[in-house]
């Protein structure tokens, strides 16, 4: 009687081990995200945290390794922030959010979708700073944060993204003064315009970048 009860017990701890939810760290990062925003035209049903992985979900992308390259969620009246957990999908090439209402900061965690070639947050109403562990993004090519309400300094840490070809932190509330070296020089003041504290080009050389110039209060 009592090995037939080991057994069953071995046979349960060896289900839940292999048990595919317990794997899915991107669909978990994923419904992390599903829960954190309110979604009036249920452009998130099919996101069901007990399949094995999120590649088939609706607006999810995967590649052969049934990793997540890419979110297309621009323009899906989202509302709500987001979540620290979107930094795990190591693979995630797009994070596409553009055109909805979402709030609050950006995650610092951000910084580790070390694949993201595209991060558009345009047209939603983020606030508070530019997190500088986006200088970690080393294949970031497109970098659109223009109309939120982000404040702060443009961190100088970005102009070491040397993939960077389209910048764009326009009707924003950034002040200081912008960076114009290393991938910043190719970029043209319209990157930059209505941010009404924001002073610039920053002058090599002869001012600071943490001068006075700008009121950062
Ligand atoms: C967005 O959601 C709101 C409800 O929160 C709804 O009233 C509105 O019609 C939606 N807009 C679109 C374009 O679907
Ligand atoms: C960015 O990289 C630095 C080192 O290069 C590391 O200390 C930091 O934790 C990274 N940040 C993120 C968010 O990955
Ligand atoms: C933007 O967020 C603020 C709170 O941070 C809120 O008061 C405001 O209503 C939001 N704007 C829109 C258009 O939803």
């Amino acid at each position: 009687m009592a090995i037939w009860v080991l057994l069953f017990h071995l046979v349960t701890v060896a289900l839940v081990l292999l048990s595919p939810t317990t794997a899915n760290l991107e669909g978990d990062a994923l419904f992390a995200l599903r829960q954190a925003v309110k979604d009036p035209n249920s452009v998130l049903q099919s996101w069901d945290p007990t399949l094995v992985d999120p590649c088939t979900w609706f607006h999810v992308t995967c590649d052969g390794d049934n990793r997540v390259t890419r979110l297309d969620l621009g323009n899906a009246n989202l509302s709500g922030s987001l979540v620290p957990e979107l930094g795990k999908l190591e693979r995630l090439q797009y994070l596409e959010l553009y055109m909805n209402n979402l709030m609050g900061s950006l995650p610092k965690q951000l910084g580790g979708l070390k694949s993201l070639v595209s991060l558009d947050l345009y047209h939603n109403n983020f606030s508070g700073t530019i997190p500088p562990s986006l200088s970690n993004l080393s294949n970031l090519k497109f970098l659109r944060l223009n109309r939120n309400r982000l404040t702060g300094r443009i961190p100088r840490e970005l102009t070491k993204l040397q993939s960077l070809k389209i910048l764009d932190v326009s009707n924003n509330d950034l002040c200081g003064t912008f960076p114009t070296s290393g991938s910043f020089s190719q970029l043209s003041e319209e990157s930059f315009k209505n941010n009404p504290r924001l002073e610039g080009p920053e002058l090599m050389g002869f001012v600071r970048y943490d001068s006075t110039r700008g009121s950062c209060k």
